[in-house]
């Protein structure tokens, strides 16, 4: 069993406060990601995980273990990183050997010449092999055994490194952007190959990541990070679907989620920018914020008088979809509204048009960038 456990864990380098209190338990097998900006303490958290970096306080548990004190090697983890950390000299099937030859045999048998006069060796090292080869095949690597890293794609190298991590069956892996080097149609591809790889081997993964898009296509669920602490931990549609943090709302979601300021009357309906949400929420006369993204915004050519006046001033084509990128009611709050490729053509730049938002899926956010709940109708 794998569950990792953190409890209360705080990191401080010098007067810098790094971790302020983490508490998160990641379920035996599950694909959790820690996902935030870059600074807000995520490497530092999974080397904490894997024994490379002391807590300043709190508890790391794998498994029913508290592992405090026990050395990185110990731990049973295996860690990838984004930079392969592969040797260069040696040989693909020598470099998934090497966490293998290091664990399995002592220090005479790992001697080139006298090593190969012991009993047994033999059997081992034909035991270690087979299981070199048997996750070459898992990664469809095997053809490339012989060869150096140097004479592999970036894509292949990263498969390279995961294969060194498995061969040891670790009781779970630990991964720090191990994706960042690739190009972008790559990227996107491993992705759809680790979260197979994920449910092939049932392994719990830890996988750090600023990628937002990342987080969400892979995890079973995602920790959002921020200076220190975690903000929201969830399944990625709720964290999509349902931020409880204006931050987090802002970090996920590409384009960005629109807000706007708006307020509530004594009677707690909401406002913005002069359009009534037609919903109403606790706290009378606060100045809140509206957050809403922008496939809940729908689009009227006809000057009725619903909805925001919005003028479009960049179209952005992604194909199947566009997104417009403008402001509302003539002024300096932006505005991304998306749009079928049939609204986008009908729509000039510089023309004024009318956006609306779905009230069922706005959100609002107080002063203190908390989610604030809309009252039943
Ligand atoms: N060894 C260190 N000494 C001093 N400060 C560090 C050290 N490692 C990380 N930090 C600081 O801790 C903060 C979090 O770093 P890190 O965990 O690497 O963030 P992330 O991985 O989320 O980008 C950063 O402000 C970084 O500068
Ligand atoms: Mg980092």
């Amino acid at each position: 069993m794998a569950q990792i456990g953190l409890n209360g864990i705080t990191k401080s380098f010098g007067d810098t406060i790094v971790l302020q209190g983490i508490d998160l338990q990641i379920a035996d097998g599950e694909f959790l990601t820690l996902v935030g900006p870059s600074g807000c303490g995520k490497s530092t958290l999974l080397r904490i995980i894997a024994g490379l970096e002391a807590q300043s306080g709190g508890d790391v548990t794998i498994g029913d273990r508290q592992v405090n004190r026990l050395r990185p090697s110990r731990r049973d983890l295996a860690m990838v990183f984004q930079s392969y950390a592969l040797y260069p000299h040696l040989s693909v099937q020598q470099n998934m050997e090497t966490p293998l030859r290091l664990r399995d045999l002592g220090f005479w048998e790992r001697a080139p010449l006298l090593g190969a006069l012991l009993p047994g060796r033999g059997a081992k090292l034909d035991r270690l092999r087979a299981n070199v080869r048997e996750v070459a095949q898992v990664l469809e690597i095997e053809h490339l055994l012989a060869r150096k890293p140097g004479q592999l794609s970036g894509g292949q190298r990263q498969r390279v490194a995961l294969g060194r991590a498995m061969v040891r069956k670790p009781v779970a892996f630990l991964m720090d952007e191990p994706l960042s080097n690739l190009d972008a149609a790559l990227r996107v591809h491993m992705r759809a190959e680790l979260a197979q790889l994920h449910r092939a081997l049932g392994t719990t993964f830890v996988y750090v990541t600023h990628d937002q898009a990342e987080a969400l296509t892979m995890s079973d669920r995602m920790a959002v990070m921020m200076d220190g602490v975690i903000l929201q931990l969830g399944a990625p549609s709720e964290i999509y679907r349902d931020p409880q943090h204006r931050k987090v709302a802002e970090f996920v979601g590409s384009p960005r989620i629109n807000i706007l300021e708006a307020e509530t009357d004594s009677a707690g309906r909401v406002a913005a920018h002069g359009v009534q949400l037609q919903r109403r929420a606790a706290g009378c006369g606060a100045r809140v914020s509206l957050g809403i993204r922008p496939e809940h915004l729908s689009l009227a050519c006809e000057r009725d008088n619903e909805g925001w006046p919005f003028t479009p001033t960049h179209k952005e084509n992604l194909g199947a979809d566009f997104f417009l990128h403008g402001h509302v009611n003539g002024g300096s709050t932006r505005l991304v509204a998306r749009a079928t490729p049939e609204q986008a053509i009908a729509i000039s730049l510089g023309q004024e048009v009318r956006v609306r938002p779905d009230p069922g899926a706005a959100m609002l956010f107080g002063a203190d960038d908390r989610r604030i709940r809309f009252l039943e109708a």
